[in-house]
């Protein structure tokens, strides 16, 4: 049954990701959510879009998007929408950004769809039917300490309130990997652990919608999600860690390890 919803998640994602591939690039109108927290006017369209797609087959279904509050009936189902994830990228014509559509019933992601419309690439999980990148099984990668690991990170919006707090985190794995990316996009940052391009991925503080499709994916490819202290992670905001699984336990506990002040 999770390939019915997964195949609506899938064509909401692409038909965002085809406004997102026509307006890329051109300019677009941006205001301010805040001081470095931007909404354009592609990622109200694309929400548009989503909204009708799914509101098309399941008007029953509960609804959190990231740019419009809609209430809760208290259904069983309940979609979580990214429409544009990665829109300081996108507002840039910087290429990594993605929409990002996942479904819970009765408190569980059951599928989930995640499309990067640059590189033409839809990413799709369902729960107990693995993970595919355009249709073609994926597999998590096989490093097993963090000396091999590429890994990625992104920053809360209330970087500049909280530098030293913020960075904190990635003081702490910087010195210990191989390296370590901040690209931007969360959803895509999972979808990559997912496909093996990136061995790990944590985030101190994430909103549900930048993360539930793609974590289901990163699952389904044999990988592990949890809290930021290696418990199971919810579907409220959180802090998120998701690797290969291999690599897990060493980057919990990484992320856990005091270190002297970065700046005395
Ligand atoms: C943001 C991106 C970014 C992450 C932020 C998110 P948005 O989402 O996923 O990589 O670091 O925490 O808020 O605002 O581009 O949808
Ligand atoms: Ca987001
Ligand atoms: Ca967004």
């Amino acid at each position: 049954m999770s390939w019915r919803y997964l195949a609506v998640a899938s064509e909401a994602v692409l038909r965002a990701g085809r406004l997102q591939r026509e307006r890329y690039a051109s300019g677009v109108a941006v205001e301010y959510k805040g001081e470095i927290d931007l909404v354009t006017e592609v990622d109200r369209a694309c929400e548009l879009t989503i909204l009708e797609t799914i509101r098309g087959r399941y008007p029953d279904h509960d609804i959190v998007t990231e740019e419009t509050d809609l209430g809760h009936t208290g259904s069983r189902f309940v979609w979580y929408i990214d429409p544009l994830d990665g829109t300081v990228n996108f507002a840039h014509s910087y290429p990594c950004f993605c929409a990002s559509v996942a479904l819970a019933r009765d408190g569980e992601i059951v599928a989930g769809a995640v499309y990067d419309p640059t590189r033409d690439e839809l990413f799709t999980g369902e729960r107990g039917g693995g993970a595919r990148l355009n249709g073609r099984p994926l597999r998590v990668s096989g490093a097993a300490s963090l000396i091999e690991s590429l890994l990625i990170t992104g920053f809360p919006y209330d970087l500049h309130q909280r530098l030293d707090e913020r960075l904190r985190l990635v003081y702490r794995v910087m010195g210990k990997a191989r390296a370590v990316r901040r690209d931007g996009s969360a959803a895509l940052d999972l979808c990559y652990v997912a496909a093996g391009r990136a061995d790990g991925f944590f985030e101190e503080i994430l909103k549900p919608w930048d993360m539930h499709a793609g974590r289901l994916i990163l699952e389904e490819a044999g990988g592990t999600v949890t809290r930021l202290d290696g418990t199971p992670l919810g579907l409220g905001p959180d802090g998120i860690v998701g690797t290969n699984g291999l690599i897990q336990e060493a980057l919990v506990s990484a992320l856990r390890e005091e270190k002297p002040a970065l700046v005395e």
